[in-house]
Order: structure tokens, then sequence, then C-alpha cells
């Protein structure tokens, strides 16, 4: 039996296959990461052609698509969904599952069976967890069987109610201390990837510096291995305006406002459909059909 390798072939060159080990090449070659949310299939297509090396279906779903208040209430079920129309999307990039608030903060058994149904049900590669030294042990347990982990500090959106809002984190010695020992403890407990959201360029910059896992950056300045952003933030699909870190790269919502406009105007002044985009009866019916109306309006008349 021959086997295709893991991460394509050779001379696949640029479009290998992107696997959670082949990260750290990344890094150690000082080539930038590319990370988008996407969370069904069209978005998943489209991110994956166009080369970007890491989709991560967030939990962020819960506002952009679900039209949550925050990210606390989505669920195992629902992020399941997105997962699997994502991965149905994606050939070439790394497919991460954000894990949901409330699925790996019970007791390590479960945060296991959920990481566990992304990856046999969702077809994910890689799990994401929130959180520092005090998720390492979950961390280890769901690493130890098989299942890559992105690890996630800084300004972790899942901790909004103790954080008391959307705050940048770091920005006190003390909290730069415990952001330090958080990303090296991820590091050692052998995270492939490690989300820095939120936190001082110096900051992020010192942690880059320091672990050997490449960092993603979102709001945390140029000096990560890579950035991620959300989808609907840089085509401005989110109703707000933007955060300080967000570039926007499109305007989706005028485009879309200016085809619904033209639909309904084109229905209501009859300009839509037009005789080209309806269905006609092939020539022969359409003589047969004219011969039975005629002979009905000459019984009728
Ligand atoms: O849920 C999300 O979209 C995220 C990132 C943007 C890092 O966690």
């Amino acid at each position: 039996m021959s086997l295709t390798p893991i991460g394509g072939l050779p001379q696949e060159g640029l479009r290998r296959k992107i696997t959670a080990a082949s990260l750290r090449e990344f890094k150690l070659r000082h080539e930038p990461i590319t990370c988008l949310t996407a969370y069904d299939y069209p978005t998943a297509r489209l991110v994956d052609e166009a080369g970007v090396e890491m989709i991560l279906v967030g939990d962020s779903l819960a506002q952009a698509i679900l039209g949550y208040e925050n990210t606390l209430s989505v669920t195992m079920d629902e992020m399941l969904h997105h997962v699997k129309a994502v991965r149905r999307g994606v050939k070439r990039a790394l497919l991460l599952a954000d894990m949901p608030y409330g699925s790996y903060h019970l007791d390590a058994k479960s945060a296991l069976e959920n990481a566990t149904r992304f990856v046999k049900e969702g077809g994910a590669e890689v799990v994401k967890i929130e959180g520092g030294e005090k998720r390492a042990d979950v961390i280890r347990g769901i690493i130890d069987a098989e299942i890559p982990v992105c690890g996630h500090i800084g300004l972790t959106p899942q901790s909004v109610n103790v954080m008391g809002g959307y705050k940048v984190q770091g920005k006190n010695l003390g909290e730069i201390e415990q952001l330090m020992r958080d990303a090296v403890t991820l590091d050692r407990a052998g995270v492939c990837c490690l989300v820095l959201e939120g936190i001082p360029r110096e900051v992020a910059a010192m942690i880059t510096a320091e672990v050997e896992t490449p960092t993603i950056g979102i709001g945390a300045g140029p000096e990560c291995d890579g950035q991620v952003l959300v989808f609907h933030d840089i085509l401005n699909l989110t109703f707000a305006p933007p955060a300080k870190f967000v570039r926007r790269y499109g305007d989706a919502e005028a485009v879309i406002k200016q085809a619904v406009d033209s639909f309904r105007a084109d229905v209501k002044s009859l300009q839509y459909p037009g005789d080209a985009e309806s269905y006609h009866l092939p020539r022969e019916t359409r003589a047969g059909l004219e011969t039975v109306l005629a002979r009905k309006r000459a019984m009728r008349g």
C-alpha cells in the first residue's frame, strides 16, 4: 500500500497541507502565519483557496453569526454544526475548533470528551482553549490523547465577567509576569500555537521571543509570529464600530445592502424576472397548447 505523506507531496511546494506540526517551520523561517475565522462552507472555501494557513471556527460565532450578546452562551452542538460545515470547505488550511465556555471547565474527562467530538464528528485538527497556567492540566490531557491544542491568553473573551469587560491585559508588571508564566507553561505543555489577544505590543514581543511555539496575535502588535482576525470584522459585517486593532479590507455590508435594495426595487417595478430569466415551453408543446386553447375558445364562442 502506498501512502501520501501527511503534509502533501514535496512538489506541491507552497500549497502543501498545513499541519499542527508544520506551524513551527513558519516561526523558524520567520514567515508570518495568517489565520481567519470562518463559520460556514462558502467562507471556508474562499479563505482556504486564498492560501490562509489557519482557519478558526471561533466561538466568536456566538456574536458574528448567532447574534448572542457574548461568547458565553454558544454550545458544543452549535459549534459542532459550524465546524462540520467549515470542514467541508477546507482542503489545505489547518482547521481549528474553539472549545466553547463550559466545555472544558468542569473536569478533565468532559474536556477530553468534547475535544474528541470536535475531531471525530467535526473533522477539526486542533482545538483552542482559553486560559494559561490554570488550564495547563486540561491542555496536557488533551494533547496526551493526540489532539493538538492552540492556547489563548491575554484578553480571553470567555472571562468577560471576571475581567469586568473587554480590557487590554498585561499593562502592569504583575500582569506581565503572569502572562509570561502562562505562555511558558503552555509552551512546555506542548501547545502547537498560542493566541495572544489584547495585550501591549511590547509584552507580545517578549512572549514571542521567549516561547518556541508560534504566537498568533490579535490586538497584540506586529512582532507575533502570525495574525488572526475575525472574518466579519475585516469585511464590515458586525453592525458595530471596529476595535482599534481591526483593519477593514472590504465593505460587505454595503455590497449586500445594495444588492438587496436592487432586488426589491426590481421586483416592485416588474423589472425582475425578465424573459431571459424565465423558462419556456418547447416549440412543439407550445404549438400543441395553442391548438388546445384555440379549440376551447371556439367551443365557448
Ligand atoms: O473566537 C474567536 O474568533 C477567537 C479569535 C479571534 C482568536 O477566539
